[in-house]
């Protein structure tokens, strides 16, 4: 006769069973385990090492634009021409942001949170932002517009917020805009609706930076199509500051600093380059700079052959 194997089958099959529920929790705890340091290390990276403040996960997303001043290279000594407008910067925005103290019951002499930097291209507006932070030793966020587009609905929105509570977690800071021109544009009807939402939630967030008068986040922008730009924001950048193209002077100070770690001959006349150079932006200058260089190896290599 043969064995009754119902039992033996029975019980396999509960072993398997059981086998198969004690992998699974096995994985699990596998899992869990890779889990934690994972988790670590969003808080970790969730942290500004600088300020050591918490962020959100769109504040980190944000703090990817942010430039260490360390880091920057650009001061003041980089700029040549532009005392009068380096002045009118220290003047009305570092000066009172690093001395708060000094003028804390005045509402009057609060840095302006709108700064407008405006004049045709080449000329040093970028230049300009960029020495500022450093200088000042401000946080400087580069916000490009297609940061805040993110095709989700309801993200632009978050990331937006994010911008403006990183900025005021991280103060002072310097949140620079260039070309803010094709960013905030003037409003038209074809306009997107999730572009014109956005707009409308950064101009409300700007206000709010206008009525605390602790809060030392201070927007910068930069174009060179000033009448570009929707009214409402000019509105809100109050300081402007017209950065034109460079007089008879300031062609020969920048001539000057180009070529300050250069062979030069001793018979060039700056002066000369300059008279020459009318209507020339600073960006032109370095061009005709390097091509004269390029002249040098060009010879160099020509008398080699
Ligand atoms: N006043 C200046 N002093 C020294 N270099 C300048 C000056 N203006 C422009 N340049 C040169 O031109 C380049 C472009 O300047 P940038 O600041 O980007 O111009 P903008 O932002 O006004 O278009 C700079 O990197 C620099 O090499
Ligand atoms: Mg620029």
């Amino acid at each position: 006769m043969a064995p009754n194997l119902a039992p033996v089958g029975g019980i396999a099959l509960f072993l398997s069973l059981g086998f198969g529920l004690h992998l699974i929790y096995q994985l699990y705890q596998v899992m869990k385990q890779r889990e934690k340091p994972h988790r670590q290390e969003t808080t970790r990276t969730g942290q500004n090492k600088a300020k050591n403040v918490k962020l959100s996960a769109y504040e980190q997303r944000i703090d990817a634009h942010r430039v260490d001043p360390q880091a920057m290279q650009i001061t003041w000594r980089d700029i040549a021409g532009l005392e009068e407008v380096i002045n009118e910067l220290m003047e009305k925005i570092i000066f009172p942001v690093q001395n708060r103290t000094l003028f804390r019951e005045s509402r009057l002499l609060q840095p302006p949170k709108g700064v407008l930097l405006y004049g045709p291209p080449g000329c040093g507006k970028t230049l300009i932002a960029k020495a500022t932070a450093k200088e000042a030793g401000f946080t400087f966020i580069n916000l490009k517009p297609s940061t805040l587009t993110d095709k989700f609905y309801g993200e632009s929105q978050k990331l937006t917020a994010a911008v403006f509570s990183l900025a005021s977690k991280l103060a002072p800071t310097i949140i620079f805009i260039d070309e803010i021109d094709s960013f905030l544009r003037n409003r038209s009807s074809t306009d997107h609706e999730a572009t014109a939402m956005m707009k409308a939630q950064f101009m409300t967030l700007w206000d709010g930076l206008e009525t605390d008068h602790q809060c030392q986040v201070i927007i910068m922008g930069a174009t060179n199509r000033p009448e570009d730009i929707d009214p409402a924001i000019l509105r809100r950048m109050p300081t402007k500051i017209h950065i034109k193209l460079p007089n008879f002077e300031q062609r020969k100070q920048i001539l000057r600093l180009i070529l300050e770690n250069e062979k030069v001959d001793p018979l060039i006349n700056f002066s000369h380059i300059a008279g020459e150079t009318e209507g020339f932006s600073g960006s032109d200058l370095k061009e005709i700079c390097r091509e004269a260089a390029l002249l040098c190896v060009r010879e160099i290599m020509d008398s080699d052959t």
